[in-house]
């Protein structure tokens, strides 16, 4: 499963980056607001820190836009992913995006029947948002779970990625449903490493340690 931040805090970023363990960016337009930067700019200095896919949102709604915002978007660095919405004409443009080779996250979606239509325009990536529907009340999970079982039928090859993510049971819960990745804020996957009885084990093996008076170098 591949792991991507969803974020433009370019200094978080270099610091999660490090691990070795961040496979890609995806942003969206409240994260380019909060960073209170151009978009050109943020997008290509996350490009330099990420070797991954960098997902990079239009704004525009129609096709025209779509396409001309995509294409700018896209010529910033070879591993930025247009990200559109999951309308009718973002979809028109996913599938012309295909045509040209510009890979594509699909956006916004929150039922089987629109990742099925993501697939068949050629997204390359489809985003289920997760904690956006358990908020309203649904199982985000089962839609992972539901596209997994739609894409598998047909051979798909969009890869799902995991969306709108609130917790670290979020990311396991998608892993076991099959999710090719999963987009998660600084925070969830910094909360990734961490389990209290691991802290504890450490502590108690550090005392014992220096009880024995030994070294290893
Ligand atoms: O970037 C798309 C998605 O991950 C946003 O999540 O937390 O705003 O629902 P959230």
């Amino acid at each position: 499963m591949q792991l991507f931040l969803d974020t433009t805090d370019i200094d978080v970023l270099k610091d999660l980056a490090s691990t070795g363990l961040v496979d890609g960016v995806t942003t969206n337009p409240t994260l380019i607001a909060r960073s209170g930067r151009p978009m050109l700019k943020v997008i290509a200095e996350i490009c330099e820190l990420v070797e991954g896919p960098v997902s990079a949102e239009v704004a525009a709604m129609d096709l025209d836009g779509m396409m001309a915002e995509g294409k700018k978007l896209a010529a910033i660095a070879p591993n930025v992913v247009v990200k559109l919405p999951l309308t009718r004409e973002g979809l028109i443009a996913t599938s012309e995006f295909a045509v040209q080779g510009i890979q594509t996250n699909v956006t916004l979606c929150f039922s089987a029947a629109q990742a099925l239509l993501a697939a068949k325009a050629g997204a390359t990536y489809i985003s289920p948002f997760i904690g956006r529907l358990d908020d309203y009340g649904a199982q985000g999970m089962d839609l992972i779970s539901e596209i997994r079982a739609i894409y598998d039928n047909y051979e798909f090859d969009t890869n799902i990625l995991a969306a709108s993510i609130r917790h670290t049971g979020h990311v396991t819960d998608a892993a076991l449903a099959g999710a090719d990745c999963a987009t998660l804020p600084p925070k969830i996957f910094a909360d990734l490493f961490k389990h209290p009885l691991t802290d504890l084990g450490i502590s108690q093996f550090l005392s014992d340690w220096s009880k024995a008076g030994q070294s290893i170098l």
